[in-house]
């Protein structure tokens, strides 16, 4: 058995927690609005064509934010074809995903569809194939409440309060080759710069994301953040960072080790952030917005053959990964990782939602049901809300394939204040060894633990289904003992551990 022991001290607040980092992503991509969240012939669908059951599941998850309309889409979306009456909608030839795009849903059902889930929107424009006037457009139909075109469009369909969307991203993954409308670094930030100054002049309440890079391995990152961070630096709030992971290899001790990459991303473009400040001689702090993360490469080959295939099908089954224990692991490493940099982590979107690398499956006319992935995320969306703690950690190491000097335990924890309840979070990546944890919880007093779930005992491949949602899932645990606000729990080899802890 291995040691790791961890202090938890209410006093280190490392920051108030943005319930942002909760967030997720629906793209128009396969299935993930057509019969993911919109099914009108589905026996639970709403007034709207809604599956209430997915609603319910995305309610149950808590998601404060979600990402729309993509994505890769988002670079060739005209979002005209998708307001007005539904029988004048024009089906277009969506580039990213080799589709056929109905537009039977677009952002009127979207921005109802997230208050029926008690979300808010995140709103992508087209820097792709279009320009700042676009852009302008689309806000001015969003959220002004003027005699002008597009405002008066939005009340005669029918809508008559503005949609007040807060956080606006300047496009997707504008450094990345495959991108319909890529563009240089320096060309992209000045065109985000100049629309995102026009756009904050029609409303000035609202924040915007710059693209960083695609993921940590692209040519041109770092650079590629510096360079559009020159330009843009003084009109947007966020940059954005995309990673999704994989395990090709089968090599489950290395994929459990990504994390550590994760933390080299998120520590790089911090840097480079505050480096541009500095020359800048700016006060002005830029987050960083997560926006898209996840596991994903299940089905990639299979798709990528099906997309050459057999184009300008409507939403196909495309990205359809289906999760296994070792993947929700990752998941529960990635979330932690997040609560660590609460501090400039401030969204974060899990990609994606529903069908499309998603916790949420749904059958065709039959039931939704919840992949491996749901449950750590659920866990730690609805008890890592509160302040984020640094707590020192200590235990053993191991090194694997790619990576050394992994911890067997990744551990954090979350102070509550307004339900005086203190939460860890912890995953054993050990393949083998149990972890005889230790945590001093002594700062929060006399300490009770009110809840204690474990996710262990799984193959590393065992999956969920249509049949069994909670095939693989938490389970309660009494494994535990408190003594005088220490804690010592076992966590058991290849294990997603959650303890949640009333204090006085
Ligand atoms: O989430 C799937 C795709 O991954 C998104 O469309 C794109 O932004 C990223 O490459």
């Amino acid at each position: 058995m291995s040691k790791a022991s961890m202090v938890v001290d209410k006093d280190f607040r490392t920051a108030e927690i943005d319930k942002r980092i909760y967030g997720s992503f629906i793209e128009h991509l396969g299935r993930a609005v057509y019969n993911g969240i919109y099914e009108p012939g589905h026996p639970s669908a709403d007034e709207d064509g809604f599956r209430k059951d997915v609603i319910e599941l995305v309610k149950e998850l808590g998601v404060p934010i979600v990402r729309y309309p993509g994505g890769n889409f988002v670079s060739n979306f005209f979002w005209e074809d998708s307001v007005g009456p539904k029988e004048n909608r024009k089906p277009r030839l969506d580039l990213a995903w080799r589709t056929l795009e109905t537009n039977e849903f677009g952002i009127d059902e979207f921005q109802k569809w997230c208050k029926k889930t008690d979300s808010q929107v995140m709103m992508a424009v087209n820097l792709g194939t279009r320009s700042t006037k676009d852009a302008l457009n689309l806000l001015e139909y969003c959220n002004l409440d003027t005699d002008t075109t597009y405002a008066k469009m939005r009340r005669e369909g029918g809508h008559k309060e503005p949609y007040n969307i807060k956080t606006w991203c300047m496009g997707n993954e504008m450094d990345g080759p495959w991108q319909v409308g890529h563009k240089p670094a320096a060309e992209y930030g000045l065109l985000a710069a100049e629309t995102a100054k026009a756009m904050k002049i029609m409303d000035d309440s609202l924040e915007f994301v710059l693209c960083g890079s695609s993921n940590i391995m692209m040519p041109t990152f770092p650079e590629w953040e510096r360079i559009t961070l020159e330009e843009a630096y003084d009109y947007v709030n966020y940059v954005s960072l995309h990673q999704y992971y994989g395990n090709d290899a089968g090599d489950t001790a290395d994929f459990l080790a990504s994390t550590l990459d994760l933390e080299e991303f998120i520590h790089t473009v911090i840097c480079t952030i505050d480096y541009v400040k500095a020359k800048k001689r700016s006060d002005k702090q830029i987050n960083l917005s997560f926006d898209e993360w996840n596991v994903w490469y299940h089905t990639m080959k299979s798709d990528n053959e099906k997309m050459a295939r057999e184009p300008w099908d409507r939403h196909p089954h495309l990205l359809e990964d289906h999760y296994n224990f070792e993947d929700a692991l990752l998941v529960g490493l990635i979330l932690i990782t997040f609560l660590k940099h609460a501090d400039r982590v401030r969204i974060a979107c899990l990609a994606q939602l529903v069908n499309v690398i998603a916790p949420i499956m749904t059958e065709d006319d039959g039931p939704a049901w919840r992949q491996t992935i749901y449950y750590p995320f659920l866990q730690a969306s609805k008890y890592g809300r509160g302040y984020a703690l640094q707590c020192p950690l200590t235990g053993a190491v191991h090194d694997t394939s790619k990576h050394s000097d992994v911890s067997d335990v990744d551990a954090t924890a979350v102070w509550n204040e307004e339900k005086k309840e203190v939460t860890v979070f912890a995953v054993n990546r050990s393949l083998t060894e149990t972890v005889d944890f230790s945590c001093d919880l002594r700062s929060f007093g006399n300490v009770k633990v009110v809840k204690h779930t474990e996710m262990a005992g799984y193959n590393v491949n065992a999956e969920n289904s249509a049949a069994s949602d909670t095939a693989v899932a938490p389970k309660d645990s009494s494994d535990h003992s408190l003594d005088g606000g220490r804690l010592d729990v076992h966590f058991k080899p290849l294990s997603w551990n959650v303890i949640v802890c009333s204090a006085e």
